[in-house]
């Protein structure tokens, strides 16, 4: 009943003096990192959101109050800052979409109001898969008010980064396909040079680091090549002299082709350049080739040898 006016206005930035502005402490925890697409860069993850500021309407006395410290109200009575992600290109903002819907905040007796909003973020990410399968990539999270400037809302951390890496660990599955390895928050703003009034707007930039578990690629990529070059190789225990083995190595190397194939579909590939492995691949591919072609050598020599019309000098015997 006492605050009904509050409720009434949610417009209204819970400030009691507006030439003060609200700060609104953040703390960002990772709880999945679903994936990221190479070819058009993005990053997708799954995060918690917790903001915490002030409403300096809401204070009441847990003694008049049967000794209740904070109460839940549906998130439509109070006002809320519009947070959004700088790096934002794909459903799941704040509440929308992919996210889901939270319908209450809580509000504690000194008026400090917690809101806890989980989102599926798709964020752009620059990705350099030189190293692929060994790839590690930096993706930044950016989050600020949207429209309030700095004399309105300024920002400040709800929690060490320290700390929010360590929860972020413990959130995210062991058996992803990408680790987290660094987590960082640093707090700056961005400032618009306009000539007339360069406005500022306080962001919260959080630097996550992931790396690439290799496991699956290696046994699908890494094993299987080598396997082929190995027996490409022993190959040359075969009798030269029989045409058997330049057939053999054709099949080998048509068994390789189809590997390709394969491989073509499973290798990330962007505008910043086809990874190193891909590289790897096209060697052990041309040395097959090259390979063949020796065998062809080998055996037209040995061919015109066996006639003796042709003397063979020793090294090329050798
Ligand atoms: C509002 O805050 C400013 C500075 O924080 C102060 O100078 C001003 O006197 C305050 N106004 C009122 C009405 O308290
Ligand atoms: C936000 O953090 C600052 C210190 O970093 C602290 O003084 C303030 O009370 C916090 N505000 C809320 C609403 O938790």
């Amino acid at each position: 009943e006492m605050f009904q006016p509050i409720f009434d206005k949610p417009g209204m930035r819970p400030s009691t003096n507006y030439t003060r502005p609200t700060q609104i402490n953040v703390s960002l925890t990772i709880h999945e990192i679903l994936g990221v697409n190479e070819k058009t860069h993005f990053l997708i993850t799954f995060v918690w959101v917790k903001l915490l500021w002030f409403n300096e309407f809401l204070v009441w006395d847990p003694v008049d109050f049967d000794g209740m410290e904070r109460i839940a109200l549906p998130v439509e009575f109070l006002w809320r800052p519009d947070f959004y992600f700088y790096e934002f290109i794909g459903p799941g903002h704040m509440g929308e979409d992919a996210s889901p819907h939270v319908p209450y905040l809580y509000v504690n007796h000194n008026g400090v109001v917690t809101y806890v909003v989980p989102s599926k973020l798709v964020t752009s990410c620059h990705l350099d898969v030189f190293y692929f399968p060994f790839d590690t990539h930096t993706c930044t999270l950016t989050i600020g008010p949207y429209l309030s400037i700095v004399n309105d809302i300024t920002m400040g951390h709800h929690s060490t980064p320290q700390e929010l890496f360590l929860k972020s660990l413990e959130h995210i599955k062991e058996s992803g396909e990408w680790e987290l390895t660094d987590f960082d928050s640093e707090l700056l703003s961005f400032l618009y040079q306009e000539i007339v009034n360069p406005d500022e707007w306080a962001m919260m930039i959080y630097t996550v680091k992931i790396r690439r578990r290799p496991t699956h690629y290696l046994v699908n990529l890494l094993i299987p090549s080598a396997l082929l070059m190995l027996i490409e190789i022993l190959s040359f225990f075969l009798p030269a002299h029989s045409t058997d083995r330049s057939i053999f190595k054709v099949t080998v190397l048509l068994g390789y082709t189809v590997f390709l194939l394969f491989v073509n579909d499973i290798l990330p590939n962007n505008s910043g350049g086809t990874p190193l492995i891909g590289g790897y691949f096209l060697v052990c591919l041309v040395l097959m080739i090259v390979d063949l072609l020796e065998s062809i050598l080998i055996s037209r020599i040995m061919h015109r040898s066996s006639f003796g019309t042709v003397r063979v000098s020793s090294w090329l015997r050798l």
